[in-house]
């Protein structure tokens, strides 16, 4: 079976039945007379590899080849120029400009076809490897979001009350960005990182966590470094780069006021201001140490309440909206954990 197309361009019909002869026992040919005819060949259906001549009438080869580099999905396909110049600066020039390969004529059947196929191997070998490379990537990927998720469970078990906190905000926040219009992959990226906006908590004090009442100015300095612990700790996460900011900004304010930073209003990536919506509304409808369940009405308010000083307004009218179509209603009772 032949497993190879071959594209060849050559004005010379002589030299294309050559070629012919040659190459096709092994492969299966499209045969081009001209640059322009190429073009029209591609478009249609990509070869492996393109043989083209240099000098033709019409579209040389070297202007044929800039125009099917032009096209980004035929960047990867291998050229091998043609030529009957011995001149060393042509080789040169057609090898800087991304040739594979480069045979001159007349041809000698045996070379043609040691060099084509040579080409059409190493080709081979560079898809398998890339493919390699992707599937190899993917499952570091996946080891590190099971790594993600076993840190999760880590922060809830540490504190009944909290259970279920991260799963909900991570749920919120992929809501916001959805309804922001961003792409599948960003909304993945916004909940694998809402998730794990409370990770820096696995340093602070159980005694500190879970005291009934208020806080010292001591202990509340104590507990704000959960951001900063958190992003040191999800920064070591180098191959998932995006999951520090969502622990380092959650807690910015708006209006500048809040911690670690005092950022201001968009200076705040935009991950630290949804999950500041997002935290907020929750810890709000549910139980804490230091106070009751408050109802959807009252932490409606609270949110409008904050809008321009401690939340972007813009983030609390999409929460609000959501809220009224039910659909966060339906996340707060998520509690397993999306891929
Ligand atoms: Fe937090």
């Amino acid at each position: 079976m032949k497993d190879h197309t071959i594209l060849v361009v050559d004005d010379n019909r002589t030299n294309l039945q050559i070629i012919r002869d040659v190459l096709e026992p092994h492969y299966t040919l499209q045969l081009a007379i001209s640059g322009e005819m190429a073009l029209k060949f591609i478009a249609r259906k990509k070869p492996d590899l393109i043989l083209l001549d240099l000098m033709m009438p019409g579209m040389n080869g070297k202007e044929c080849f800039q125009e099917i580099r032009r096209d980004p999905d035929n960047s990867r396909i291998p050229v091998i120029f043609l030529t009957a110049s011995q001149d060393e600066d042509v080789e040169v020039e057609c090898l800087n400009l991304g040739a594979s390969d480069f045979i001159t004529k007349p041809i000698v059947p045996e070379i043609l076809e040691r060099r084509i196929a040579k080409t059409l191997e190493l080709e081979d070998l560079q898809k398998n490897l890339q493919g390699k490379i992707i599937e190899k990537t993917q499952e570091i990927e996946v080891l590190a979001l099971q790594a993600i998720r076993a840190i999760v469970q880590t922060i809830e078990a540490k504190d009944e009350l909290t259970q279920g906190h991260s799963v909900r905000v991570a749920g919120y926040s992929r809501a916001i960005a959805a309804e922001l219009g961003f792409n599948e992959k960003m909304i993945g990226q916004v909940y694998q990182t809402a998730l794990l906006h409370d990770v820096g908590k696995i340093g602070i004090p159980d005694s500190i966590l879970k005291k009934k009442g208020r806080l010292t100015p001591e202990e509340y300095d104590q507990i704000k470094q959960h951001t900063t612990i958190g992003a040191n700790i999800l920064a070591s996460i180098s191959t998932i780069a995006y999951l520090e900011d969502g622990a380092r900004y959650h807690h910015e304010r708006y209006d500048g006021n809040g911690y670690p930073q005092r950022l201001k209003g968009d200076d705040i990536p935009i991950i630290g201001r949804i999950i500041a919506v997002a935290d907020v509304y929750d810890a709000l409808v549910s139980r804490r140490h230091y106070k009751e369940v408050m109802d959807d009405a009252s932490a409606r308010h609270e949110l409008l309440f904050g809008a321009g000083t401690q939340f972007d307004p813009y983030l609390v009218r999409i929460f609000i909206k959501l809220l009224d179509s039910g659909a966060i209603e339906k996340i707060k009772h998520e509690t397993e954990l999306r891929p």
